[in-house]
């Protein structure tokens, strides 16, 4: 099974990259979150990276690019993965068909989970992510049982460096220009599956889920 999960930022791909990866067992590859790795370990990568997402702008596709390469040719994508968040502009929807048929592998779907951007600045501002198991939370629509505590192991919740208010706005921004384009990349290619974002986040689940149980 080999995914990408496409999304302005907040449609919910994190959330649902979660639930997919639990049900069938694929490597869950997010450059955003591989980026804020490379942050935290301190890496010439992080360093690179921090400066782009800092102001809600790209990391260059040379960068970005060179990593999904090297994480797509590990031994334990050869069952399949999902990619989130990448590609996200035309040059890199071009270089992952590259890798694939390098690989010798093909593209099953591309999931774009479409949400209205004026509800995405109040899913990404409410937004709260569990510091040791990175569970993702919100205030209102997806609160823990206690605030500030991760449900599933206690952690401590935090807000990332990128939700306040006038980085989402460059991100939404950002990302709209490059959608479109990458969205007539994969319709043109056959890949493309819409699925309504706005609705509860079960049901999200449950509309890309009917779409894969036929996969496997
Ligand atoms: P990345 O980490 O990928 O962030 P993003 O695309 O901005 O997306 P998010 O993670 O913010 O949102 P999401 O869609 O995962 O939403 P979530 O499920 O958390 O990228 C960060 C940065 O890294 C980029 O800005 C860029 O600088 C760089 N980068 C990454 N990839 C790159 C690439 N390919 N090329 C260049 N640069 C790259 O949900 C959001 C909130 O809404 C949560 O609180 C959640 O609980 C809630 N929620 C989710 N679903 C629902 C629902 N159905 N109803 C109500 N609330 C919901
Ligand atoms: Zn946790």
């Amino acid at each position: 099974m080999n995914l990408v999960l496409m999304g302005l930022p907040g449609a919910g791909k994190g959330t649902q990259a979660e639930k997919i990866v639990a049900k069938y067992g694929i490597p869950h590859i997010s450059t955003g979150d591989m980026f804020r790795a490379a942050m935290n370990e301190g890496t010439e990568l992080g360093m690179q990276a921090k400066s782009f997402m800092d102001k809600g702008e790209l990391v260059p596709d040379e960068v970005t690019i060179g990593i999904v390469r090297e994480r797509l040719s590990k031994a334990d994508c050869d069952n399949g993965f999902l990619l989130d968040g990448f590609p996200r502009t035309v040059p890199q929807a071009e270089a992952l068909e590259n890798i694939l048929a390098e690989l010798g592998r093909k593209m099953d779907y591309v999931i774009n989970i479409q949400v209205d951007q004026e509800i995405l600045m109040e899913r990404l501002t409410g937004r709260r992510i569990c510091k040791s198991c990175g569970a993702t939370y919100h205030l209102v629509f997806n609160p823990p049982a206690e605030t500030g505590t991760c449900d599933r192991c206690g952690g401590e919740l935090y807000q990332r460096p990128d939700d306040n208010k006038e980085t989402v706005q460059n991100r939404l921004e950002v990302n709209v220009k490059q959608t479109q384009p990458l969205l007539d990349f994969y319709k043109e290619k056959g890949y493309l599956k819409n699925i309504n974002g706005q609705q509860h986040i079960d049901q999200v689940f449950s509309d890309i889920d009917s779409l894969l149980r036929d996969l496997k």
